[in-house]
């Protein structure tokens, strides 16, 4: 037996039993005469002692030679600690040890492997089975089992069935670039790896599973943030005969209990927001509401007035900033540099300070009066003390670079608060993006999303303005997840191929396993994802979903670990049918 207790529970009422441990070594103190061991598993580190009157010779030496990391077992007596440690679980006992093996040795390990480490990211990635011997990088992992047991006890008791579906598929295009896969005993063709689950979950419906969730990998080649990886997991759900409300309230249920569950955080009816209304109030389509700063339009107040800048420009939109009267020059012109950045890349910004003394002064003064800059204060909420911050451009743009800048000023003003959670379901998503590039429409969620029925009759004269059965929820200014009301009839799934550029053959290529299953009773359907490790994530407190993640990727979409992707050697790759340049 290697053990009979963890590291983390033996207490007081322990003393003067025989135990035996298995563990890392933690740390070691050496006073020659007496040697302190703190010996680590996962559950804690228990404190072990050895010494010259107690303790034969011989193992007084072997722990002598003990390193950082080694792994050992013991064998000793609970006994009460002379100085105790109430920062501690264990800190009120220690072991006097009787029996001491050595289970195996370790290399000095490459950085120290303690709450805070002195190791740099790279190299904690390197060696992230160390890594993970670190408390906070266990317990991410800890919590994300949690999450991930809670999400499947609550969907299992809502009737939902968890079937796994195959890795190894045909491409599916939900906007991002596919992963592929050579196939040795096909010559010249590849598998795809599911950038989703999707088209799966649909033709589960249509076999009448009727409420299915799975716990999957998605693999996406795109470029990589602080809330992607090339490898992620969602929550995939589907469900049939449904419409947006019932879905909206099974995944509202969800969240709200993963909330109260996990965090202890009662929220009442999550608000709800059209796509059209985040853009105005928010500039962005996943809008953190946990503070305000909403944008007020000032087209009507500031043209007109002799600004020229302002009078060419298409929208103008401005913030009201709490509390930031007060910056002084040098902090306004950061944020001026701020805004400017190629990253933001906008002309600049004018601001007018609402003084709490009620007087208003702007660096628009020669055209704009004080009377002027009060209607501005009103229309964006400013109260005495506050700051606002004005740009102007064209439409998409300036709500980008002021949402952008909202952002950045809630952070820097500490308003986005960790332990604060703000769900919001965005819905009424276009059903269709202009792309300039390829000069066509896309998407905006994916191909199989139907069309708000009322706005069908759009399709023909304005497919822009087509609003679909399309809802996203967002937590905290992060997308959690997204999904629609499907198109389960051929007819309109084929010309919704056709307006997205597909031809009849291509469509058919693509997708004929799912336009021909539609042909076999297909029942009205949704569905949506959760991306799992951003709801860990943001459930933890963090925003960046590697922490969470076992074994992740870095910027580049390596794994520095294992040292992939890697190179193939040349019979591998003729077994393959491929030819590479070495
Ligand atoms: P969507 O593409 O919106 O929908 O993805 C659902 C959720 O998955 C998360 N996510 C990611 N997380 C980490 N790294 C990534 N690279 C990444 N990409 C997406 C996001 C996102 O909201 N099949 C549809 C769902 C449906 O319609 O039912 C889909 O995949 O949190």
């Amino acid at each position: 037996m290697y053990r009979s207790h963890t590291c983390g529970e033996l207490r007081a009422t322990h003393i003067n039993e025989e135990v035996t441990l298995s563990g890392w070594v933690q740390k070691i103190r050496n006073k020659g005469f007496m040697i302190w061991v703190d010996i680590r598993d996962r559950y804690g580190v228990t404190q072990l002692i050895f010494d010259e009157e107690r303790t034969p010779k011989e193992m007084m030496e072997q722990a002598a030679q003990l390193g950082r990391e080694f792994v050992i077992q013991v064998k000793g007596k609970v006994i009460e600690r002379e100085s105790k440690n109430p920062q501690l679980p264990t800190g009120d006992i220690e072991i006097l040890v009787s029996e001491f093996t050595l289970l195996n040795a370790s290399l000095t390990p490459p950085f120290t492997i303690e709450n805070e480490t002195d190791g740099g990211e790279e190299l904690r990635m390197k060696y992230r089975y160390l890594d993970i011997r670190r408390n906070p990088v266990k317990e991410s992992l800890m919590f994300r089992h949690k999450v991930g047991m809670n999400v499947r006890n609550y969907l299992s008791q809502e009737g939902f069935i968890e079937v796994e579906t195959p890795y190894l598929i045909k491409s599916t295009p939900e906007g991002a670039r596919d992963f592929v896969v050579p196939s040795r005993m096909n010559e010249g063709q590849f598998y795809a790896l599911p950038q989703s689950p999707q088209t799966f979950k649909q033709l589960l419906m249509v076999g009448g599973m009727d409420k299915y969730f799975q716990i999957v990998k998605c693999f996406r080649d795109e470029d990589l943030r602080a809330d992607r990886q090339p490898e992620f997991t969602q929550i995939d759900c589907e469900m049939a005969f449904v419409e947006q409300e019932d879905i909206l309230n099974i995944f509202e249920g969800l969240t709200r209990h993963l909330l109260r569950d996990i965090k202890g955080v009662e929220i009442g009816d999550f608000p709800r927001m059209t796509y059209a209304d985040a853009m105005k109030k928010y500039g962005n389509d996943k809008p953190d509401i946990r503070f305000g700063m909403e944008f007020a339009e000032l087209n009507d107040l500031v043209k007109g007035k002799g600004f020229n800048v302002f009078d060419e420009q298409e929208l103008i939109v401005g913030i009201a900033v709490p509390g930031a009267a007060s910056y002084t020059r040098k902090q306004i012109d950061a944020l001026i540099n701020w805004v400017k950045r190629p990253q933001i890349g906008a002309n600049g910004l004018i601001w007018a300070k609402y003084n709490e003394d009620g007087s208003l002064k702007s660096s628009v003064d020669k055209f704009y009066s004080e009377e002027d800059l009060t209607a501005w204060a009103k229309e964006t909420g400013a109260n005495p003390g506050d700051l606002i911050l004005v740009m102007g451009g064209n439409t998409d743009t300036t709500r980008t670079q002021l949402s952008a800048l909202r952002m950045h000023l809630a952070t820097e003003l500490g308003l986005r608060n960790a332990n604060e959670f703000a769900p919001l379901w965005v819905v009424d998503f276009p059903l269709l993006e202009w792309d300039e590039e390829t000069k066509r429409f896309h998407a905006m969620h994916h191909p199989f999303t139907s069309p708000k029925p009322e706005d069908k009759k759009l399709l023909e004269t304005d497919p822009g303005a087509v609003r679909a059965n399309a809802y996203d929820l967002v937590l905290n200014g992060n997308e959690i997840g997204g999904g629609s009301i499907r198109i389960h009839d051929k007819a309109t799934q084929a010309k919704m191929f056709d307006y997205l550029g597909f031809t009849p053959e291509e469509a058919k290529a693509q997708f004929g396993f799912l336009m021909n299953a539609f042909e076999y009773g297909a029942p009205p359907h949704g569905g949506l994802a959760f991306g799992f490790d951003r709801l860990v994530a943001i459930l933890g407190g963090q925003e960046t979903i590697r922490d969470f993640i076992a074994f992740p990727k870095n910027n580049a979409g390596r794994d520095v670990m294992i040292d992939a992707p890697s190179k193939l050697d040349e019979e591998q790759l003729k077994e393959l049918h491929l030819q590479v340049k070495l």
